[in-house]
């Protein structure tokens, strides 16, 4: 199994290699529509914020252009270059630290697409918890998998043990943030996007490329006539269907505030 230390090796190859060779489905269609989701929550100006996984620092660099003093963190060095190198604000910093290292407060801490990646998801939720202001808030993005995406992929990850991902070690649904919720004892709102991931074209455009990885990873028998029956089955019958239900997204978007003190 997948631990979080070996995944900081794991992600500075990829940064060498380049996001858009990495991942199944465009990147940049991903990550703007995650950013424009996150963006949107909040009011950003005059809010000190801490991005936790900021990989290559798109998202810092929007929140601090909406006025926010954003610090980026990430504990690869290759994505903390990166963004040094390409995104320049006078708010914005950029540190390679790990998550376990945080140090100072702030009125909301962000982590897209990172909480998958840890050993002890509730561990680092109390750890973020401790690390903001009064009245502050952790806005935490994550796939999610109560959907026709996840239906599929996640009975061979619990059967066989297929890798359906290469790096997450959680595989988390709206139900899991609102045990967190209740265990941190923070007001939780939640709700998914990137709909069309979960339940739709982009859909048949990840599966095209990630079913034969996934059965050449789990040294399963890898027919591209079967796979070709199966995508076009999923386009028959899926792709069509509705996909507006509050968790038909591929990404939950959860907002983990703190309660008021009185
Ligand atoms: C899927 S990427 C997401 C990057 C970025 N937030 C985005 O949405 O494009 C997950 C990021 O989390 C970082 N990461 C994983 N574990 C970490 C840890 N313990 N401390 C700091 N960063 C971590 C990885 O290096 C990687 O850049």
């Amino acid at each position: 199994m997948n631990k979080n230390k070996n995944l900081k090796n794991f992600y500075n190859k990829v940064y060498i290699k380049g996001e858009k060779k990495h991942f199944t489905i465009k990147r940049e269609t991903v990550s703007l529509s995650e950013i424009k989701e996150v963006l949107k929550q909040i009011s950003w100006k005059g809010k000190k914020v801490l991005d936790v996984g900021c990989g290559t620092g798109l998202f810092a660099f929007s929140a601090a252009k909406k006025g926010a003093i954003v610090s980026g963190v990430d504990f690869s060095t290759e994505a903390i270059e990166i963004a040094q190198s390409q995104y320049i604000h006078k708010n914005l910093k950029f540190s390679s630290t790990d998550v376990n290292k945080i140090k100072e407060k702030f009125d909301v801490i962000v982590s897209n697409g990172t909480l998958e990646h840890m050993d002890n998801p509730i561990k680092t939720l109390r750890l973020l918890k401790r690390h903001l202001n009064k009245n502050g808030c952790l806005i935490i993005t994550s796939p999610n998998w109560t959907n026709p995406r996840g239906h599929m992929l996640i009975p061979l990850l619990l059967l066989f043990d297929a890798p359906i991902t290469l790096v997450d070690i959680h595989y988390f649904t709206p139900i899991d943030f609102k045990n967190f919720a209740k265990k941190l004892d923070m007001k939780l709102s939640w709700n998914t996007f990137d709909r069309s991931w979960g339940h739709g074209k982009i859909l048949v455009e990840d599966f095209k490329k990630r079913i034969p990885n996934v059965l050449r990873d789990s040294k399963l028998p890898n027919d591209k006539k079967k796979i070709n029956l199966l995508i076009k089955w999923i386009e028959k019958n899926i792709s069509s269907m509705k996909n507006d239900l509050p968790h038909s997204g591929a990404t939950g978007l959860y907002i983990l505030s703190l309660k008021k003190t009185h």
